[in-house]
């Protein structure tokens, strides 16, 4: 079991990935993301997780640079946005995105949403940026048993990460069995299910035993289950709350009722019906 904030699981490649990193979609270019990942970093945060289409890269990159950590102790991730699904595109918005961080390397970049049509054409490009030694791992997102059935059919290397809606009420046994087997780390967004699980009373009621919060039962859950998660905040006191997880273990009895919540409901988008950005 991770043992502390900067624990990490190993991916397919040999890579280490932190089992815990800080979010910032909705986070606001400028100030906004730049305080909170200074913070974060400052508390013992060493992963990051923003998307070309969060527009808030520069930011991100801006903290980084003031965070006094050297670069190769972060983990930084960032994602293909679905306008921009295709070869040369692909290769194109990873240019774009390291110039925003002001990043030479990514740690991870991921197809952001699997699209209809396209995601294998944006593979290749993310296995010539890997091949290439541009970035130290590629993964998917939002990507189900199916879309990642079919991008195996052809992929030359298998996404290391695949970062899924996952929490309480979206435990996606199948989808985590599936990637457990092939050896892809199931990477957790939403997971306080944008603060709507904060007030579910089961999870209170095992916090309360615990001495500890809500939003901490929850992303100790995420560990237990071996998913890597990476909760969003944009308050100081919360950044420092949610990362205090390594000193606590849910029971199996506990890790059962919290399983017990599911309702296969999500809280974001469907990846079989997420049209944003896509032309087809
Ligand atoms: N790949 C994808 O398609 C995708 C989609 C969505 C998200 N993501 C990634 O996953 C990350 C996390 O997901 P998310 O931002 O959607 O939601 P989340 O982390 O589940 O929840 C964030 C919300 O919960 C609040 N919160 C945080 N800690 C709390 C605490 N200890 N107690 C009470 N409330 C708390 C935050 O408010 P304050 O900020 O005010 O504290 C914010 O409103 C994102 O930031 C992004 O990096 C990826």
């Amino acid at each position: 079991m991770p043992n502390s904030l900067t624990a990490t699981t190993t991916l397919h490649n040999g890579v280490k990935m932190p089992w815990f990193g800080l979010g910032v979609f909705k986070v606001k270019e400028g100030s906004e993301v730049i305080e909170s990942v200074k913070a974060a970093i400052k508390n013992g945060y060493r992963s990051i997780d923003t998307a070309a289409v969060y527009q808030n890269e520069e930011g991100v990159g801006q903290a980084i640079r003031e965070s006094g950590i050297n670069r190769e102790e972060l983990f930084v991730t960032s994602k293909v946005w679905n306008s921009d699904q295709g070869y040369e595109s692909t290769l194109q918005a990873y240019e774009t995105s390291l110039k925003k961080l002001g990043l030479e390397y990514l740690d991870l970049y991921l197809i952001h949403w699997p699209g209809k049509t396209k995601f294998k054409e944006t593979w290749k490009a993310l296995e010539k940026l890997y091949k290439d030694g541009r970035v130290r791992a590629i993964g998917v997102s939002n990507f189900k048993v199916h879309h990642l059935e079919e991008l195996l059919k052809d992929a030359e290397i298998k996404p290391m990460v695949n970062q899924v809606e996952y929490h309480p009420h979206l435990t996606q046994k199948d989808l985590l069995t599936y990637c457990q087997n092939q050896g892809i780390q199931l990477e957790a967004w939403s997971p306080l299910k944008q603060g709507q699980l904060i007030s579910d009373p089961t999870i209170n009621e095992i916090a309360e035993k615990y001495g500890k919060t809500a939003a901490q039962v929850i992303l100790r859950w995420d560990l237990q289950t071996e998913v890597v998660t990476i909760p969003k905040s944009i308050k100081e006191h919360r950044i420092i709350e949610n990362a205090n997880i390594f000193d606590f273990e849910l029971s199996q009895e506990d890790m059962k009722k919290i399983d017990a919540l599911n309702k296969d409901e999500r809280v974001g988008s469907d990846p079989d019906t997420m049209s944003a950005g896509f032309e087809d």
